[in-house]
């Protein structure tokens, strides 16, 4: 199947799903990065993935610029748009256009701690568990249908960085996972729910 991904930095999340294309049958046919310094544009170089770089700071509106983004991705026509670590909201345009394509991954254990800086907020509000969360992304930033999530135990001795770590290894080996139920054509988006195997999740 193919796909598009886009980035806005380090790219970890980019190597390891490139590091299951293959098994998980999915092409990666461009990587769009809103930061033009990202590391994970390297990353992409060297596997010869044709990049792009398209800095938001350039748009006079978000409407703009997602327009801007979906003239790239277009070129690519992908059946799967995959965000890992695209640190900016999309439009209600952007979301609707690619309704059921568009695949998420948050540092949190969704609904809970949406948004930026989870790690952090996590350790504040004392949780005991944390995780990752693979979701639809619609209209509703980090509230789109959640598909799958992986918990990890907090321990006393947890920081900011330790948990950023963890959370991100559990993410690496979650997202291919997903990604590879839809490019089986096991998982999909009906209305407002995510459907894997014919069964709402
Ligand atoms: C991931 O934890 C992702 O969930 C969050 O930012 C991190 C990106 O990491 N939004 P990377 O760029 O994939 O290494």
């Amino acid at each position: 199947m193919n796909g598009v991904v886009l980035i806005s930095g380090n790219g970890s999340n980019l190597q390891s799903i490139i590091d299951h294309s293959i098994a998980i049958d999915l092409k990666i046919r461009a990587v769009i990065s809103n930061h033009t310094n990202a590391y994970g544009l390297k990353l992409s170089e060297h596997e010869n993935i044709p990049t792009h770089t398209l800095s938001h700071k350039n748009f006079s509106s978000r409407e703009k610029f997602d327009q801007a983004l979906s003239n790239i991705i277009n070129q690519y026509n992908p059946e799967i748009i995959i965000l890992a670590g695209f640190m900016r909201i999309l439009s209600a345009e952007f979301t609707h256009q690619y309704s059921g394509k568009i695949l998420n991954t948050h540092p949190s254990l969704l609904p809970k701690f949406k948004g930026l800086n989870t790690h952090q907020r996590v350790i504040e509000a004392k949780e005991k568990q944390h995780g990752v969360s693979i979701h639809f992304v619609t209209r509703q930033l980090d509230g789109g249908p959640i598909i799958a999530q992986t918990s990890i135990n907090i321990i006393d001795t947890d920081t900011k960085e330790t948990l950023a770590k963890r959370v991100l290894l559990e993410e690496h080996k979650l997202f291919p996972k997903v990604i590879h139920w839809f490019t089986q054509g096991r998982l999909k988006l009906k209305g407002n729910q995510a459907i894997l195997d014919g069964k709402i999740l």
